[in-house]
C-alpha cells in the first residue's frame, strides 16, 4: 500500500495511515537498567565446516562480520552470498539490479490469461479483467509443477505464480480517468475485477521464464468471487447477509497484501485495508446496537463514511448494493441487507493454486484484522504448526495461530489440499503478542474461555466466533503491545526465528515509546517537510521458547532499525547503516530457502526525496547477538534489545525500483537461480489532467523498459536472473 499520500480514499485518508486503536493498553512504561548480558552466537558445526569448504572470500567475509553465515551451502565453491556490488540509491525511473544480473518484466497489469483474451492496449479502454492480470501486484508465491502438470515442490522449469492484486492505480484504468460522483457500472466492474489474486503458469526455456497465456491453470479470484467462510465464524450471526442468510459464504477477497505458503501447497492471502471500500451512511449508529457500533468503530468504519471508490453508487444491483453496509432492512438478523457485510472481509484466505474448482476459504480461526503475510513455523512431525501474522495499522498488534492438529508429514503432498487446510487451519488457538521491556515476550490467548476476554467491559463477546471476528477488541482486552504498524513476517529457515517488519508509525511519540517500539524522532524530507514519529521503521524478531511453535513465551530483539545514512547515530541510525544499506519503511519480507537470504522490501514515503523504494539482501544472525541500547526520544529514554549491527557483508542493497512505486512480493525457483519480485503502482502520483501527456506521468515503467503497448505505467512481476547462471544474491 502506497504511503505517498497521493491518492487518499474518498474520505481524504490514506488507508494505511488510519489508526483505530483507542484501547487503553499501556505501552511499556518502565525504563530498565542496562542489562549487560550478551549472548554470543554459537556457530554450528556445519557453519564451521562451511568456512573450510567454500570460497576464498568466505573466510574473509565471515571473519569480518561474524554471524552472517556468508558462505554458501550449495556446494558451489565460487559462491559468496552477498558478494554482489550494492546498488546505489536512485531516483531514476529504472529497475536497477547489480552488475552481472538481469531483470525482465514477465507479467504486468492487464496481461491476458486466456488464449481468447485480446492483447492489452494499455490505453484505458481494455475490459475483461476477469481474464487478465489484476492491478497493484503485491505478495507472491511460487508453486512448482512437474512436466505432467502435477504439484512438484522441486520443479525449477515449470510453476504457477500466485500473485496478490492489492488495489488499483485508478487513474490509468480508464481512458479518461475515473468518473467521479455516481460511478458507471462498467468502470466499477473493471475495478472490482482488477482486485484479488492471479494464478498464472510460467515455463522456463534457456534459463528464462515466460508466462503461458493459454494455460488451463490460469485463474483469477476477484473481489466478486464466491468465498466460503471456514472456522469458528462459519455460520455466525455476525456473518448473515442477504447473499448468505446462513452466514457461510461471502463474495471476494479484498485488498490482498502479504501472502503465505502452506506446507501442503496452497496460497494464503492476507486481506488488508478492506474496511475503506464500504460506505456507511450518516445516522447508522442509531439503528444498531451498542456492540455493533463499538466493533465498526474499532475496525475503522464510522457512520458517514463513503466507500473508497464509490462502488456502492453504480446501481441497485446486488453486486453494487453490497458495498453499502448501512442498516437498511427490516429484519432483525441482517438477512435482508448488508449491515454485516464488513464482517466477511479481513481474513487470511486460502486458495488452491493447482485446482480452479477448489473452494476458496476464509480461515476465520486466524482472526480478523488488517492482515499482511502469514508465515509458518518450520513444520515438525507430531507437533503443532504456528502461523505468524501482523495487523498493519498504527498501534496494532502481532498475532500467532497455533493449530489444534499436529503436523503429519504425509500432508506435504495431499490429494485434497483445501481439505488439508480444513484440518490444520479451522481449529486452534489464536494469540496476540506482548513484548516485555526485559526482552521476553508472552503470547496471550484470545479465547472465549479466557476470563479476561469474556469479561471485557468494552465489548461482551458472545462466543469464539465473535472473538475471532472482533480479534482486535479481544487483543485490546488482554493488553497486547501496540506496535509501529506490523507489516509482513517471515521465518528464518536456519534458526526458526520469526522476523516482523514494523514499517513506520507517525503517531509514535516520546510519551508512548516502549522497548519494542523505542524510537520517536523527526526527519526532514526535502528541504522543508518535517516528518515525526518512527519515520523509518524497524524489524523485530522473536525466538520461541524451546524452538516450540506452541510456546506461550519468547525472546525478542530489534534486528535492525531503518534509518538514513546521515540520521543521528545515537537516536535514529542505531544500527549504523551506511550508503550501501540504508533504508526506510521495511514492508515486504521473506527468506528464500535456497540461500537463507532475508529479503527486505520497502514501501517508503519518507526517504523518497533521495531514493526510490528498494530491496535489500540480508544474512541476519540470531536473537540476542547484539546488546542493550539506550534510546532517547525527547524527554523519554528506553533501553531495548538490538541485534548485532549489520555490515555490508550482512546487509546490502540488491535493487532499486523505478519512480513512484513500491517493491513488494518475492519468491524464487527452488534452485535459487530465478527470483521474482513485484513492482506496485509505478506512477501512482500521475493526474487525470496529464493523462494525454505521457511525459508528465511520474513513471513510464515498464514501457520505458520495452515492455508492452502504450506509455501508461503498470504494476508488474519482474524476473531476476544472474548472467553466469548462479544463484540470486551471490
Ligand atoms: Fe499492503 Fe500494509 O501494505
Ligand atoms: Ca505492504
Ligand atoms: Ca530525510
Amino acid at each position: 500500500m502506497s504511503k505517498n499520500n497521493y491518492l487518499p480514499d474518498a474520505n481524504g485518508v490514506d488507508p494505511d495511515d488510519i489508526g483505530h486503536n483507542e484501547s487503553s493498553n499501556p505501552s511499556i512504561q518502565e525504563i530498565l537498567n542496562a542489562r549487560l548480558s550478551r549472548r554470543s552466537l554459537l556457530r554450528g558445526a556445519s557453519g564451521a565446516a562451511g568456512l573450510a569448504l567454500f570460497s576464498p572470500f568466505g573466510l574473509a567475509g565471515c571473519a569480518g562480520s561474524g554471524d552472517g553465515g556468508e558462505s554458501s551451502s550449495s556446494g558451489n565453491s565460487s559462491e559468496q552470498l552477498l558478494g554482489f556490488t550494492p546498488v546505489a540509491k536512485s531516483l531514476a525511473d529504472v529497475f536497477t539490479v547489480p552488475v552481472g544480473y538481469t531483470a525482465s518484466v514477465i507479467y504486468a497489469c492487464g496481461d491476458p490469461l486466456t488464449a481468447a483474451t485480446a492483447a492489452y492496449k494499455n490505453d484505458g479502454t481494455d475490459t475483461d479483467f476477469d481474464n487478465r492480470s489484476g492491478d497493484c501486484h503485491d505478495g507472491m508465491e511460487y508453486f512448482g509443477l512437474s512436466a505432467a502438470g502435477t504439484p512438484d515442490v522441486s520443479a525449477n522449469d515449470r510453476a504457477l505464480l500466485a500473485i496478490n492484486h492489492e488495489y488499483i492505480t485508478q487513474v490509468f484504468l480508464h481512458a479518461n480517468g475515473p468518473t467521479s460522483g455516481t460511478r458507471p457500472a462498467a468502470e466499477v466492474d473493471k475495478e472490482v475485477a482488477a482486485h484479488g489474486v492471479s494464478v498464472v503458469e510460467i515455463r522456463k526455456s534457456a534459463g528464462r521464464f515466460a508466462t503461458v497465456q493459454s494455460s488451463s491453470f490460469n485463474r483469477r479470484v476477484t473481489a466478486l468471487s464466491e468465498v466460503q467462510i471456514a472456522g469458528p465464524a462459519a455460520g455466525h450471526a455476525l456473518l448473515k447477509t442477504k447473499y448468505s442468510t446462513n452466514g457461510t459464504k461471502t463474495r471476494g477477497t479484498l485488498n490482498n497484501c502479504g501472502t503465505g505458503k502452506t506446507p501442503w501447497g496452497t496460497l494464503l492471502t492476507g486481506e488488508e485495508n478492506w474496511a475503506g471500500y464500504f460506505k456507511r451512511a450518516a445516522g447508522d449508529d442509531a439503528k444498531r446496537d451498542a456492540k455493533s457500533v463499538t466493533a465498526l468503530k474499532r475496525y475503522g468504519r464510522s457512520q458517514g463514511s463513503s466507500g473508497r471508490y464509490g462502488w456502492d453508487t453504480a446501481g441497485t444491483a446486488d453486486q453494487y448494493a453490497r458495498w453499502d453496509i448501512s442498516l437498511t432492512g427490516s429484519s432483525t438478523d441482517g438477512t435482508d441487507d448488508y449491515r454485516n457485510e464488513l464482517n466477511g472481509q479481513g481474513y487470511i484466505t486460502e486458495i488452491d493454486p493447482y485446482d480452479k474448482t477448489a473452494a476458496v476459504k476464509k480461515r476465520t480461526a486466524m482472526g480478523r484484522f488488517n492482515h499482511e503475510g502469514a508465515a509458518f513455523s518450520r513444520p515438525v512431525a507430531g507437533k503443532a504448526l504456528a502461523v505468524y501474522m501482523g495487523d498493519d495499522a498504527q498501534n496494532e498488534y502481532v498475532y500467532k495461530f497455533v493449530s489444534a492438529t499436529n503436523w503429519d508429514a504425509a500432508d506435504a503432498s495431499p490429494s485434497n489440499r483445501i481439505a488439508t487446510g480444513d484440518k490444520y487451519l479451522n481449529s486452534g488457538k489464536l494469540y496476540v503478542a506482548k513484548f516485555n521491556a526485559d526482552g521476553s515476550g508472552n503470547w496471550l490467548e484470545l479465547s472465549i474461555t479466557n476470563s479476561t476476554v469474556s469479561g471485557y467491559a468494552t465489548y461482551a463477546f458472545a462466543d469464539q466466533g465473535d472473538v475471532v471476528i472482533n480479534a482486535r477488541l479481544a487483543a485490546d482486552a488482554v493488553g497486547a503491545t501496540k506496535m509501529d504498524r506490523p507489516e509482513w513476517c517471515a521465518t528464518n529457515p536456519k534458526t526458526g526465528e520469526v522476523y516482523f517488519t514494523m514499517t513506520n508509525n507517525s503517531s509514535r511519540t516520546a510519551a508512548t515509546v516502549d522497548a519494542a517500539n523505542p524510537r520517536s524522532y523527526s526527519d526532514t524530507k526535502g528541504t522543508a517537510t518535517t516528518q515525526s514519529g518512527n519515520v523509518h521503521g524497524h524489524i523485530i524478531r522473536i525466538a520461541e521458547t524451546g524452538d516450540d511453535a506452541a510456546a506461550t513465551t519468547f525472546k525478542w530483539d530489534v534486528y535492525v532499525f531503518g534509518a538514513e545514512e546521515t540520521s543521528p547515530t545515537a537516536t535514529v541510525n542505531l544500527s549504523g547503516l551506511g550508503k550501501d544499506n540504508d533504508f526506510s519503511s521495511p514492508d515486504g519480507l521473506a527468506f528464500t530457502s535456497s540461500t537463507g537470504i532475508c529479503w527486505i522490501q520497502t514501501d517508503d514515503g519518507a526517504y523518497t526525496d533521495v531514493t526510490n523504494c528498494m530491496m535489500l539482501a540480508a544474512l541476519p544472525g540470531k536473537v540476542g547477538d547484539g546488546g542493550d541500547v539506550s534510546v532517547t526520544s525527547g524527554t523519554s529514554t528506553v533501553t531495548t534489545k538490538m541485534g548485532k549491527k549489520p555490515t555490508t557483508d550482512t546487509l546490502k542493497r540488491f535493487l532499486v525500483g523505478p519512480f513512484d512505486q513500491e517493491i513488494t512480493g518475492v519468491c524464487e525457483s527452488p534452485d535459487g537461480k530465478v527470483l521474482f519480485v513485484n513492482v506496485q503502482h509505478p506512477g501512482e502520483g500521475s493526474t487525470v489532467a496529464n493523462l494525454s501527456d505521457p511525459t508528465k506521468y511520474t513513471s513510464q515503467w515498464p514501457s520505458n523498459a520495452g515492455y508492452g503497448a502504450g506509455k501508461r505505467p503498470r504494476s508488474a512481476t519482474v524476473m531476476i536472473t544472474k548472467n553466469d547462471g548462479g544463484r540470486i544474491g551471490s
